[in-house]
């Protein structure tokens, strides 16, 4: 560390310099990210309200019962209002909070055991591998979706939870949640919903008429659901999304904290300091937008998602993985070939695809920052390395 700082116009230089290798959203290279700009009316708000600590609620109550009301309005975004819920750094926190509430619940089973899709995102084996879970996953079928019949056979007297997935970090599908739901139904066993991703986008999907099966509150066994405002919600990054039908569960598996300047309150997460700036920032997003707002900007997503798509269906040497259900697109190739190499040639353009080795594809998001213009590039581009290989 230097002895004397340095002036202010001196740093902002060096930090321009040191960040020229970032990729960013605005030049269309980013094609493989569930993340996005946050709304510029976001930011603002985030930037004024930046040193909000919902770690203590107490001292910022305010702004604590901000994070209420807007939980409740998700909730009835998500067809129950009175739920309780928090905000977290991001899917994986809340994940991982889902899965130590499945746990908690059955503290008899010695060996818990929760049984998740195939296609579950690798914060479920962070979370397993924390908690000290085993978790047992169900295959998919040729079609990528999930296959019940292995699904169910994985239930067994140790298992304290189950998830399914709506908006698959691969492929952007939705299991069949009301059938997931009538196999556990009874069985007292948790089931969460990681809508990581679809939670604010399927809403919207279902206002456009898209043809989207039930997967939130509004199936009775749904314990609790996963949703980040910082993938479609365009809120600030991170900010994640944790939402729970019984508010009771608090009371029984929450951490108390003894020594906070605001007093003591119970909460789930794992992290003790949390910022209070991207809640308030999201609540703002909700209101500037309202359903009207997020339905344009989903509407936009789904019809470059439908240019590339049939971009991708006249292509020769590559095909799509599924039809997409949202704005994901999975591509794969045509003869079983690996898809590694298309994915190094399109790399070395900079376009940056996520890339899913165990199903042999790669997929673009279509998320609000990607213009048909950025498609259209790299549509080019694609065609230049399917002739070339
Ligand atoms: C379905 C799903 N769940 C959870 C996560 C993890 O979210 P985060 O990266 O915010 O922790 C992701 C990330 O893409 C995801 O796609």
């Amino acid at each position: 560390m230097r002895e004397n700082g340095l002036a202010k116009q001196e740093i902002l230089k060096i930090l321009e310099k040191k960040l020229e290798k970032d990729f960013s959203y605005s030049s269309g290279s980013i094609l493989g990210s569930m993340c996005t700009e946050p709304l510029d009316f976001g930011v603002e708000i985030y930037l004024k309200y930046i040193s909000k600590n919902l770690g203590d609620p107490g001292l910022f109550l305010g702004t604590a019962a901000l994070e209420e009301e807007l939980v409740s309005e998700i909730g009835e975004l998500f067809n129950e209002k009175n739920i309780i819920g928090t905000f977290t750094t991001g899917g994986s926190e809340a994940n991982l909070i889902a899965m130590r509430i499945a746990k908690k619940l059955k503290p008899d089973i010695t060996r818990p055991e929760v049984v998740v899709p195939c296609s579950a995102h690798i914060s479920f084996d962070k979370a397993a591998d924390l908690l000290g879970i085993k978790l047992r996953k169900a295959k998919l079928n040729d079609n990528f979706e999930l296959d019940l019949t292995h699904f169910e056979s994985l239930l067994n007297k140790n298992t304290c939870g189950v998830v399914g997935i709506a908006g698959t970090t691969s492929l952007g599908l939705i299991d069949p949640i009301e059938e997931i739901g009538t196999l556990v139904e009874d069985k007292d066993i948790f089931f969460h919903i990681d809508a990581a991703f679809g939670g604010f986008i399927l809403p919207f999907l279902k206002r456009l008429n898209f043809s989207i099966p039930k997967w939130d509150f509004s199936v009775d066994a749904v314990d609790s659901i996963t949703a980040d405002p910082h993938k479609m919600g365009l809120g600030i990054i991170p900010s994640g999304g944790f939402f729970l039908r019984d508010p009771s569960i608090l009371q029984k598996t929450g951490f108390e904290i003894p020594y906070l300047a605001g007093g003591n309150f119970k909460h789930f997460h794992i992290v003790g300091t949390r910022s209070g700036g991207t809640v308030i920032a999201f609540w703002a997003i909700l209101k500037s937008l309202g359903v009207n707002g997020f339905v344009q900007i989903v509407k936009r997503c789904m019809e470059n998602t439908e240019y590339l798509t049939a971009q991708i269906n006249d292509m020769k040497g590559i095909k799509l993985v599924t039809n997409p259900i949202t704005n994901v697109v999975g591509i794969t190739t045509e003869n079983g070939e690996s898809i590694c190499k298309i994915d190094e040639e399109l790399r070395k353009r900079n376009w940056m695809l996520g890339k899913f080795e165990e199903f042999n594809l790669i997929r673009v998001v279509v998320m609000p920052h990607v213009q048909k213009s950025h498609l259209q590039n790299f549509v080019e581009d694609l065609k230049k390395i399917l002739k070339k290989l």
